[in-house]
């Protein structure tokens, strides 16, 4: 890693799980720590590329152009103005499928005669599906696909339908691999190639035989 095998090109990381606004103190989220996103945009500031991580969760490290935002529709927001100038982009984030028909201007309050309260949710836009869809051939996008069954079909049919170059597939059932934890174990798949399937080992270890795997190419 001392060669600065990735100056001059531009990554673009997203990470973490989006909240998604109920009223201005709640909203509903997911248990994504932000980990495999931070590991991937760390490994690549590492090898010179130039950064832009863009998060849901405060990123414990610097030496990349980071934007936090929160919702999946700020996130589309950034993506948008960044990705036409983008070699790379990687999306880790855990994009939340729905959100809130309406926020809330004030905090709702609870009310005594309701003991049950619903909240209308709308499907939020798949990030990665409309911009990869814009991609030209010199750009480079990677997808997640966290399942907790039928794992390669799944994954599969994400590749095809998002337009990704590769999507990395993990089953989250399994206690070690997926949300919250140090530890990854990944199925790479690309069109027209056997699926590699590597062996559990840490997200830094994944994003490093990531990009290892991106300078084979
Ligand atoms: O469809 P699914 O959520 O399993 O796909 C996972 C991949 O798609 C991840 O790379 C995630 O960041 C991305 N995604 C997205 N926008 C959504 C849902 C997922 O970009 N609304």
């Amino acid at each position: 890693f001392a060669e600065k095998k990735l100056k001059g090109v531009k990554v673009v990381v997203t990470a973490g799980g989006t909240k998604e606004a109920i009223d201005p103190v709640r909203f509903i989220g997911n248990r994504s720590s932000g980990k495999m996103g931070f590991a991937m945009a760390k490994i690549a500031r590492d090898l010179g590329a130039e950064v832009t991580l863009i998060t849901t969760v405060a990123a414990p490290f610097g030496g990349m152009n980071i934007i936090q935002i929160q919702t999946a529709d700020e996130m589309m927001k950034q993506l948008k103005d960044v990705f036409p100038t983008t070699d790379v982009l990687i999306m880790a984030a855990a994009v939340a499928d729905f959100k809130p028909v309406h926020v809330a201007d004030q905090k709702i309050k609870k009310n005594d005669d309701e003991d049950i309260f619903t909240i209308k949710l709308t499907k939020n836009p798949d990030i990665l599906q409309t911009i990869a869809a814009t991609k030209s051939k010199d750009q480079f996008v990677v997808g997640f696909a966290a399942e907790t069954q039928n794992l390669l079909e799944n994954a599969e049919k994400k590749l095809a339908k998002k337009n990704a170059d590769v999507i990395l597939a993990n089953n989250v059932a399994q206690v070690d691999a997926g949300f919250n934890v140090d530890t990854n174990k990944i199925t790479l798949l690309q069109k027209g190639h056997q699926p590699l399937v590597w062996p559990l080992m840490s997200k830094e270890d994944v994003a490093k035989k990531f990009w290892k795997f991106y300078l084979s190419k």
